[in-house]
């Protein structure tokens, strides 16, 4: 059983004391003490359960008893640098392999999705002998300086766009420049991309990658437009570039129906790099670069050894086997779609009954929620879903959060344990404040409450 070390007002008062304002809290008004977790749940220091709609990062549920078996059966054996030959990280690498195409089957392990996406952006530059990249839109891949420079989201907030960084629309169906009455939007967005990459010779320069997340989540929980990395990748590979699918949200049986979002573009699309991190480990800090044998020949061309301290240590392979374990035996991608579909279909009744409900949208258990003011004009109902979020968690105890430019779309990416009755249960709790939110208060939207 858990035991409180500080009472919470000392965690807090020591928290805004010691640790980095940047680095900021959940509910930053009244924040959260987690205690302990067990599958889909989190309680706090007073034993309160809240349901968690967030941590996408404990894929397979909070502290599964299998993963946290095999983490500590193996620390108690060897844990050591990946210099070594060792069973763990060969064995982890095939089974990665036989979810992905063929032609992604050398493997690179490294701590974090940043690092991922670092390592993926030098293969690439590498590999193409080029350094300029195009990335989607409000994209978020990272919070090292490279990824920064990578991301609209943030640099956008920061030292602005590097003259080597170009940005594409985000292919979104929703609030985008071509939406969902248009006959072939992916065609239409990955023409956008054409053009770019056009503009980009016009200035003398070559691309040498483009980065996308197969879903793109801080962008609002988008589904990419059917035909569109397919076309992208033509386009960006006849100009020299490679392709990078960041799967660093959205793989590991996420969607359900595919082990990985960019099986959603067809079984014949297939990236050149594939980065994965937050789900892979459970929780434990592991994460992944996939490239192509003629990618990697290229990097392992220049000399230089890549050296991980921690990627790819035993442990942290032990951990990944054991979450692939239990994707598979407990049905977690069956139950992606089965618990998915249900809430999207729930909400979508919702969106019949509220006016502030624009769409509903997702894959699996990747679903999005956005709120506006305005149908027509779709207006971001930005304070709305903060209150929305703010309200679950103080009636409910249900955690959800928010993503997208305006801040409008309720995130959903549960452990992938969520079940029917938590579904239903979100549903209601929505309904329900939705409806108390009187007429009034929805459409002082634009004023502070
Ligand atoms: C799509 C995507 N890529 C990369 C990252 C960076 O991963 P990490 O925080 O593990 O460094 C994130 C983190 O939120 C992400 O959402």
């Amino acid at each position: 059983m858990a035991e409180e070390k500080l009472k919470k007002e000392e965690t807090l008062a020591m928290r805004l004391k010691l640790i980095g304002q940047s680095c900021r809290l959940f509910y930053s008004e009244d924040p959260v003490k987690i205690i302990r977790a067990r599958g889909q749940y989190l309680f706090d220091e007073n034993g309160r359960r809240y349901l968690d709609c967030i941590s996408n990062v404990q894929h397979v549920g909070h502290c599964h008893p299998a993963v946290t078996k095999a983490a500590m059966a193996q620390m108690d054996v060897l844990n050591t640098n990946s210099r070594f030959l060792h069973d763990n990280i060969v064995l982890y690498a095939d089974r990665l392999a036989s979810t992905l195409p063929e032609r992604l089957c050398v493997f690179y392990f490294v701590n974090s999705g940043s690092e991922a996406n670092d390592l993926a952006l030098r293969l690439a530059q590498q590999y193409t002998r080029r350094e300029d990249v195009v990335v989607l839109d409000h994209a978020y891949h990272g919070h090292l300086k490279s990824l920064i420079d990578i991301s609209p989201y943030k640099f956008r907030k920061l030292a602005g766009q590097k003259e080597w960084v170009h940005v594409a629309p985000l292919p979104d169906i929703y609030r985008g420049i071509y939406r969902e009455d248009h006959p072939n939007p992916g065609q239409a967005y990955a023409d956008t991309v054409k053009d770019l990459i056009e503009e980009i010779h016009q200035k003398g320069r070559q691309i040498s990658a483009f980065f996308v997340e197969s879903l793109p989540s801080v962008g609002g929980q988008i589904v990419l437009p059917e035909g569109y990395c397919s076309k992208v990748a033509e386009y960006v590979r006849s100009a020299g570039g490679v392709f990078v699918a960041d799967e660093v949200q959205t793989g590991f049986g996420r969607l359900g129906s595919h082990f990985w979002g960019f099986q959603l573009q067809g079984a014949d699309f297939c990236p050149d790099i594939v980065t994965m991190g937050k789900p892979m480990g459970n929780g434990h800090p592991l994460a992944c670069v996939v490239t192509t044998k003629e990618v990697a020949a290229a990097f392992t061309a220049n000399g230089v050894e890549y050296f991980n301290t921690f990627g790819g240590n035993p442990v942290s392979c032990a951990i990944g086997l054991a979450v692939l374990d239990v994707i598979e035996a407990e049905d977690l991608r069956g139950n992606a779609t089965r618990v998915g579909t249900h809430l999207k279909d729930m909400l979508k009744k919702l969106q019949a009954k509220h006016e502030v409900i624009g769409d509903v949208r997702g894959v699996g258990l990747f679903v999005g929620l956005e709120l506006i003011s305005d149908r027509l004009k779709r207006t971001p109902a930005t304070k709305t879903a903060a209150r929305l979020v703010k309200r679950l968690k103080e009636e409910d105890q249900i955690f959800v959060s928010t993503d997208g430019p305006w801040e409008n779309v309720l995130k959903f990416k549960p452990p992938m344990c969520f079940s029917l009755e938590n579904a239903d249960l979100v549903v209601r709790c929505i309904d329900h404040v939705l409806t108390d939110m009187n007429a009034n208060e929805l459409r002082l939207e634009n004023e502070d409450i």
